[in-house]
């Protein structure tokens, strides 16, 4: 049998004939969008040998990185802005709706459930202490009873309890009341570096970029028949708001919390959730 010589001009096309039989649809859109930016990077770039390795060993020491409680795969994408992409793609806030952001590494199933009240923060030492309240409500104004708030933040050292062990701390789930309302005491956010001691640290420095993210304080907010709003509350006048980097920072998301007499900080929000189209509205818009 002959076999056929490939140019490097023809390859991609040669590539892209090999997965023609691929069956489902989306995927094979998939692999073929893939297939020719990759071999366009490949062009563009001109990587030697030794480049293409050392790229392969980054990807190798990624995933080596990864485990039930470290995703360098999205850090990755976090800090190459990609997650954002992905954010904004599939969730257009649309008007007078609270806009989404990142949802970051550090959410974590099965957070304790409080009362509309309580201290999220098990520790004097945690923060400065910080009271938020505010309504949830859908895009007609309508309060959303018994929407689900899952919230949760670093503390004072700049880390998420699951950077320090198991034990769950600064989060927590409340439920809104009839009319809509929360609240609940945390500690008011402080700056603090992504992890940065494995790949994604080394990409950053040899980048030219540091591994901050701004105050914020983060939410996952979900109530029955609305979209789902992943978020955060960014404090206005911190460092970093210009410059985060996971390029999380919305500026409607950016707000006063505003430090009392009595020390303690205090922020109001309103957020609004999509309504999600109905089963018949869906087939019509389709
Ligand atoms: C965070 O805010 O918790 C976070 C988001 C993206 C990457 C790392 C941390
Ligand atoms: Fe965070």
């Amino acid at each position: 049998m002959a076999v056929r010589r490939f140019s490097e001009k023809k390859l991609t096309g040669e590539v892209l004939f090999r997965i023609r039989k691929t069956k489902n649809p989306r995927l094979k859109r998939v692999m073929t969008s893939f297939i020719r930016h990759l071999h366009g990077f490949v062009r563009d770039v001109k990587p030697t040998q030794e480049e293409w390795m050392s790229g392969i060993q980054f990807l190798t020491d990624t995933g080596r990185w990864c485990n039930d409680k470290r995703n360098e795969y999205i850090l990755m994408s976090d800090t190459l802005g990609v997650s954002m992409l992905v954010d904004a793609l599939n969730y257009q806030a649309s008007a007078g709706a609270t806009q989404s952001t990142v949802l970051g590494p550090f959410h974590r199933e099965g957070a304790p459930e409080f009362a509309l009240g309580a201290n999220v923060a098990k520790n004097v030492s945690d923060g400065e202490p910080c009271l938020v309240s505010g309504t949830v409500r859908d895009t007609a104004g309508r309060p959303l009873a018994g929407a689900k708030l899952d919230i949760w933040e670093g503390g004072a050292d700049g880390l998420y309890d699951a950077q320090k062990g198991d034990a769950m701390n600064l989060r927590g789930v409340f439920r809104a009341d009839a009319g809509g309302r929360f609240h609940f005491r945390c500690v008011r956010p402080t700056f603090y570096p992504v992890p940065n001691d494995g790949p994604v640290g080394k990409m950053l420095v040899a980048t030219g970029r540091h591994p901050m993210r701004p105050p914020h304080l983060h939410f996952w907010i979900t109530a029955p028949g609305h979209k789902p709003l992943v978020t955060h509350l960014f404090r206005k006048g911190g460092r970093y708001l210009d410059s985060d980097a996971v390029f999380g920072v919305k500026p409607e998301l950016i707000v006063e919390f505003r430090r009392g007499k009595d020390g303690i900080s205090r922020v109001s929000y309103d957020f609004v959730l999509i309504p999600e189209p109905s089963g018949k509205e869906k087939k019509r818009r389709s």
